[in-house]
């Protein structure tokens, strides 16, 4: 009776494992062209089946699979023999010191560049990529490093750029647009309007399109270069739900970054890369952080001795009466000491740029005063500030800090030309060019020569050329407004190394940070904003991430 009962039950269970597993098998062996990457996904995560049910040996195509691939700029070999394979459904983190080649060798998988050597295989078939669109009707899109946004157009223009939906054959259908991109931008949970213009967003902002732009284009394989080197960490979580919404349906995704608690959060696996050449790929869970450093830069990294006390008695050198512009300034006060590094931390738009722009003359106040060595430094413009002995190290390198179509060695320069120029108004372009090679060698700037256009540098190495051309003006008080933003760990070093010997030096140094460690580890003092006050002040013995944070949140109806 029970045998009766239960034992076609059994033996047709048996026939589903065993069909299944056949049926695996021979989806796994024989190559599955024909094969969606919504199937891969409807029995879960690729790499994960590829573990489970083939020793790690299976045959699973690779969405994507770069091999060998060389690359050459003049006077750089910027990738050697370089590879890379990403699963469907995979986070794939690729890392590596600024200079390394990640961005080269993502812009050859999507054809912005053509590739010296190698083969791009996808799903399996070799393929060339003359440029980018062919890349993107393949369906591999990327998130560029650097923003790419037409600022004069609507966000839902700079997503629908060249595809445009048309009425009448040949006419722009607005309304159909902004639906499009009104949906696109509801699905990333965005309240932003698609009608507006780009250049009235925050750099957040811009960030976030990108990625809007970039999913919309529907595709398998996506590749994020940093892409929340400017995100708030509401906007990062968003970003982060949208990546496994993503994964679940079987895209692959390629994520770049150099804030290590993020790989290890949201990826997979993690190729490393060193000069230019493949280092290794590993499981996320396998390795640890310091493990990945090691990797990466190739030695083990000092570390810095740590701040120098600030003299109690030390001048008052930069002092802030009462600075307000409408809701995004309100009465800041605050004073800064030869030798100190005050930390300004609070959540992005709190206003902290806000204050350093205020600061620079590059924004208009309704009132306050900057008191510089005591006296009245009267700032209409970025001119009188860097006369009055201010450089500011901008967030947004691009519209403040290099001329990326210029040379190295004038963006160096450029603060300080009054400096290189001889009784007749010629420019003495040796003296340049030594100041210029000082500071290549001594902030170890990634590039063949003090010659090259910043724009052909790494994202990191171009923000190093705003740092050289501030230390070359010897500025009493320097605005840092996130200094290690896209900068690799060792080069991080290298700069919190560089603030605290201009501290003790007797710098005057205004640090602006969202990464509250960095905050701890570099300030004598934290000032915390929120919605454009200053909420708090915290000595660095008090100061800790909750404390900061809970004043960071300190809305004014709460108070
Ligand atoms: N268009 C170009 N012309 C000349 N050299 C270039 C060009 N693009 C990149 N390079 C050089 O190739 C090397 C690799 O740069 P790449 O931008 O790929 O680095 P990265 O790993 O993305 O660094 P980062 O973390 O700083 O963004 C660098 O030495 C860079 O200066
Ligand atoms: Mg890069």
């Amino acid at each position: 009776m029970w045998i009766d009962l239960f034992l076609p039950k059994i033996c047709a269970s048996w026939v589903f494992i065993i069909d299944f597993s056949t049926f695996l098998n021979k989806f796994f062996h024989v190559r599955p062209k024909e094969q969606s990457v919504e199937w891969y996904t409807s029995i879960g995560n690729a790499a994960a089946i590829k573990k489970a049910w083939m020793g790690g040996d299976c045959q699973v195509t690779a969405l994507l699979r770069l091999e060998g691939i060389e690359k050459s700029f003049p006077g750089v070999q910027a990738l050697k023999s370089c590879k890379l394979e990403l699963l469907p459904g995979e986070v794939h983190a690729l890392v590596g010191e600024n200079g390394a080649g990640k961005s080269t060798l993502m812009k050859i998988a999507t054809g912005v560049y053509s590739k010296d050597a190698g083969r791009i295989v996808y799903k399996g078939k070799e393929i060339e990529l003359p440029n980018a669109r062919a890349a993107r009707d393949y369906g591999i899109s990327m998130i560029h490093q650097e923003l790419n946004l037409l600022p004069h157009l609507t966000i839902a223009q700079n997503m629908y750029l060249g595809r445009e939906p048309k009425k009448l054959g040949f006419l722009v259908d607005d309304q159909e647009l902004n639906r499009r991109a009104g949906k696109q931008l509801e699905e990333m949970n965005l309240k932003l309007d698609p009608k507006t213009l780009v250049s009235e967003l925050s750099v957040a902002k811009q960030q976030m399109v990108e990625i809007a732009k970039a999913l919309s284009f529907r595709s398998e394989v996506l590749i994020m270069d940093e892409p929340t080197a400017a995100l708030t960490d509401a906007e990062i979580r968003d970003l982060f739900r949208i990546m496994a919404q993503l994964k679940r349906q079987g895209v692959g995704i390629i994520y770049i970054s150099h804030r290590m608690e993020e790989l290890r959060q949201i990826s997979d696996r993690i190729t490393v890369m060193r000069d230019g050449a493949y280092v290794d790929t590993v499981e996320t869970k396998q390795v640890g952080t310091d493990q990945i450093i090691r990797m990466m830069v190739g030695r083990e990294l000092s570390r810095t001795p740590g701040l120098a006390p600030v003299d109690p008695e030390a001048e008052t050198v930069l002092e802030v009466k009462g600075l307000s512009r409408g809701k995004e300034l309100q009465d800041i006060h605050f004073q800064l000491k030869k030798g100190e590094i005050l930390g300004f931390a609070g959540l992005m738009g709190a206003g902290r740029t806000e204050v350093a722009r205020a600061i620079f003359g590059a924004d208009p106040v309704d009132r306050g005063e900057i008191i510089v060595h005591g006296k009245n430094a009267s700032i209409k413009h970025p001119h009188d500030a860097v006369r009055a002995g201010i450089g500011y190290l901008s967030e947004d390198r691009k519209s403040f800090g290099v001329l990326v179509d210029m040379d190295v060695a004038s963006n160096i320069a450029m603060a300080s030309y009054h400096r290189y120029r001889n009784p007749i108004g010629f420019m003495k372009e040796s003296r340049i060019n030594q100041t210029a090679a000082h500071y290549v060698k001594s902030l170890s700037i990634k590039t063949p020569g003090i010659g090259q256009k910043v724009k052909f540098l790494s994202g990191g190495n171009q923000q190093k050329v705003v740092i050289g051309k501030w230390l070359n003006r010897d500025c009493d008080v320097l605005i840092f407004d996130e200094p290690t933003r896209g900068i690799d760990v060792g080069a991080k070093n290298e700069i919190y190394k560089l603030l605290e010997n201009l501290a003790a030096e007797g710098k005057a140094i205004m640090m602006i940070s969202s990464e509250l460690p960095e905050i701890l580890r570099m300030s004598h003092r934290v000032i915390v904003m929120c919605e454009g006050r200053i909420t708090g002040e915290l000595a660095a013995e008090e100061a800790t991430q909750e404390e900061i944070m809970k004043y960071a949140t300190m809305r004014s109806n709460m108070m």
